[in-house]
């Protein structure tokens, strides 16, 4: 039996020692130590060994089996070595390859001309307000000194929702004065803020979009006069645009301002000779303003005997387009990746 034993031992550290693969040293394993294995065959046949060879022969069998496994062992830790390695020479990582940039979003033009306004109100003292783009009756035209049957709701044409609850008209806004009311309502003069939003007009053609942004501006005290509004409106312009652009004040009318005014600045698309965007005027309308009609102020329950006020609103699309150069409306809503690359700005530019 000792023989026996002894021959397992070099053939099966022989096998171990040529088996190059991990599931050729499984098949050793089993073959030798698995239920069936022939060490395994030979333990078992230890009973009918006499009693004084018995434990010389378990003493023999066991350092077999320690042999074996160490070897195992030792093969095993030489082929994953070996594996590896080959895995390494053929798993090459180029590193020469360029990474995967992320794309980082900009700000788009209409809301950096709107930030950039609110900016420059905010530091000559009119903070921003807001007000709901869902209006009723009374807000958008009523308070605003614009009664139902007034042809002045024909300049505004608006799109209706269904009615309230209570059978009250809704509309989305038409204009930004709408919050000039929600403000002056709760408050007594000094008042002074500037309302920046989306308002909307059934509307659609080269210079017009069914959604576009204004931004509204009041100042209420004792003793406010036009002159003073002239003065806001070009100092703004000029902080704005960062250089002098010409601008006139033209009479106007508005239901809700008495007198009223519209600015308008030179068309920086053909100097001012006329063209398709200013409609061969030379100028491009940007604002309409004037004094707060007294039935607005005393809507609003402000003393028009003590105080007077003055109103602005202006397109924030078209100053944007005089600002960045951008030829057509239409094409800050049709979302072109290359328009708005062409005029990106990441945050704090
Ligand atoms: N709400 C007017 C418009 O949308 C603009 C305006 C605002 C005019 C304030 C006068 C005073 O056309």
């Amino acid at each position: 039996m000792r023989e026996q034993l002894e021959a397992l031992k070099t053939q099966a550290l022989e096998q171990l020692a040529a088996a190059d693969s991990v599931d050729e040293l499984e098949k050793v394993r089993v073959q030798t130590l698995g239920k069936k294995g022939e060490l395994t065959k030979i333990l078992r046949g230890l009973g009918k060994v006499s009693p004084e060879e018995r434990p010389k022969i378990g003493v023999l069998a066991n350092q077999i089996k320690e042999a074996f496994n160490q070897a195992l062992a030792e093969q095993q830790a030489l082929l994953k070595k070996s594996a590896m390695t080959a895995r390494l020479n053929d798993e090459q990582i180029d590193i020469t390859l360029p990474g995967r940039t992320p794309d980082v979003g900009s700000i788009h033009p209409v809301t950096r001309a709107l930030e950039e306004m609110t900016t420059i109100f905010t530091h000559m003292g009119f903070p921003p307000a807001t007000g709901p783009e869902v209006e009723d009756d009374w807000y958008n035209f009523g308070a605003l000194n614009i009664p139902d049957d007034h042809p002045a709701r024909e300049m505004h044409d608006t799109f209706y929702l269904p009615p309230a609850h209570d059978g009250g008209k809704r509309l989305l806004r038409t204009h930004t004065s709408s919050v000039q009311v929600h403000f002056m309502e709760n408050r007594q003069p000094p008042i002074r803020m500037i309302a920046p939003g989306k308002v909307f007009r059934c509307d659609s053609d080269i210079t017009h979009t069914p959604m576009f942004h204004q931004v509204e501006g009041i100042l209420v005290d004792e003793g406010v006069d036009f002159g003073q509004l002239k003065g806001l409106i070009e100092t703004f312009l000029v902080r704005f645009f960062a250089r002098e652009l010409p601008v006139r004040f033209r009479p106007s009318f508005f239901p809700f301002t008495e007198p009223s005014a519209e600015a308008d600045m030179g068309c920086i698309f053909c100097d001012a000779k006329g063209c398709r965007i200013c409609k061969n005027t030379g100028w491009i309308e940007i604002l309409g303003c004037g004094m707060i009609h007294p039935n607005v102020l005393e809507n609003v329950q402000i003393d028009t005997e003590k105080y007077a006020g003055f109103a602005f609103g202006m397109g924030v699309e078209r100053l944007a387009m005089l600002k960045y150069g951008i030829n057509d409306l239409r094409t800050f809503f049709e979302n072109d990746i290359r328009f708005l690359r062409r005029h990106a700005s990441v945050g704090g530019e």
